[in-house]
């Protein structure tokens, strides 16, 4: 008998595949993960890339520094490489459950690039509308890449949602900014995970702030759970915009926002009250920091191994000023939320970067360049 003949027929193809295999090690995405908090049902469309399930990362470094337990949740690690992702998959699950066809949205970068991959997996057709010369090449590139309709205006960011929200009125286009409710339903998993992570919340939580849908949706996934007794505590909320596009800090719109962090250059967020309600809730804050502690706390990140994008490191240039100002209490549990992943802006880690240095392709050199030899 031959060795083929021996072996089992092949198993007949399942019929239909399901939509979110895998054991009890696979990351289904968060809408699986956490279903019976969600506003879906069994007929709703799942339209996901299996987002969320992002690292917690000890920093051994920041927690020495400070004198507390400092935790990065790394949200970076999305499909799309931003937090993005949690709210997208709901907001273009929502729409496709509604039978939309087309989503719109405005966006400093990573909102575009979510809703333009999200739109694609789901079949439908998305609209961006993005200040010109004012995101990322990376950002840029995957609403490209995606096949989204892309405009860019000679404007900013609220001013394109101005835009949107009327086209969402007047035209048939679903709007999945983070006004749309389903988006920080989703978001608000964040604050899930790391409570699972951590077994507990933080006692601080750290984040960048721009158009203040976030914070949110952090804030209540905390409480959330706090309510349904799956946290015995609840974190102190301070979030951080960039000095040159803080409108909540200084209690007035910002006409012309100026920041490097052009993820959060928003001079008017949607959801400043949500976001001013979480800090005083919590006993937290919003405040600023500027674009020279964001670009140091970019680079003491990437020192220690965490290549996030430059508006994420709000988090962290806020952490080093309460260190500084002598506001943290030693021990505490902190997470700072890094929000993006650096590759987005390759050019801000190269601009600081030392230059490659080029060598004949010969082992004695490469020792000598390496100071081996
Ligand atoms: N971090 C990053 C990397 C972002 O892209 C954003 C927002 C934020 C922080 C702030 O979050 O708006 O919920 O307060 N980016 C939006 C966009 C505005 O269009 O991609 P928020």
């Amino acid at each position: 008998m031959s060795a083929a003949e021996s072996m089992p027929a092949p198993a007949a193809p399942a019929r239909t595949a399901p939509t979110a295999p895998g054991g009890p090690h696979v990351w289904r995405g968060i809408i699986e993960e956490y279903r019976d908090r969600m506003p879906v049902d069994a007929d709703t469309p799942i339209v996901t890339l299996r987002e969320g399930g992002t690292p917690l990362i000890h920093s051994e470094y920041l927690s020495e520094l400070v004198g507390c337990q400092v935790h990065l949740k790394f949200d970076g690690a999305n499909p799309t490489g931003s937090f993005k992702d949690r709210g997208m998959t709901m907001a273009i699950s929502k729409a496709k459950e509604a039978g939309a066809q087309a989503v719109i949205c405005a966006s400093t970068g990573n909102t575009s690039a979510a809703a333009a991959a999200y739109a694609a997996k789901a079949g439908m057709t998305a609209g961006v509308i993005v200040p010109k010369g004012k995101i990322a090449l990376g950002k840029l590139a995957q609403a490209l890449v995606h096949d989204a309709r892309v405009i860019q205006i000679d404007g900013n960011f609220d001013q394109a949602l101005t835009i949107c929200r009327q086209l969402a009125e007047q035209y048939p286009v679903e709007l999945v900014n983070s006004v749309n409710p389903y988006r920080i339903d989703g978001q608000r998993t964040g604050a899930w995970e790391i409570v699972d992570q951590l077994g507990r919340a933080p006692d601080l939580h750290v984040m960048p702030v721009g158009n203040a849908g976030n914070i949110t949706a952090y804030w209540r996934g905390y409480r959330e759970y706090a309510a349904d007794g799956l946290t015995g505590n609840l974190p102190v909320m301070r979030g951080y915009q960039a000095a040159g596009a803080a409108p909540i800090v200084l209690g007035h719109p910002v006409e012309k926002p100026q920041t490097i962090a052009t993820a959060i250059r928003i001079g008017n967020p949607a959801s400043w009250d949500q976001a001013a309600a979480a800090a005083e809730e919590s006993g937290g804050s919003i405040r600023s920091v500027t674009d020279r502690q964001i670009l140091a706390a970019f680079r003491l990140i990437a020192r220690h191994g965490v290549f996030a994008e430059m508006a994420s490191a709000s988090s962290v240039a806020g952490l080093l000023a309460l260190h500084e100002d002598g506001e943290l209490e030693p021990d505490q549990v902190v997470v700072c939320v890094l929000t993006g992943h650096g590759l987005k802006d390759p050019e801000w880690a190269i601009a600081g970067a030392a230059e490659p240095v080029t060598i004949p392709a010969d082992l004695h050199e490469a020792a000598a360049a390496l100071d081996l030899a």
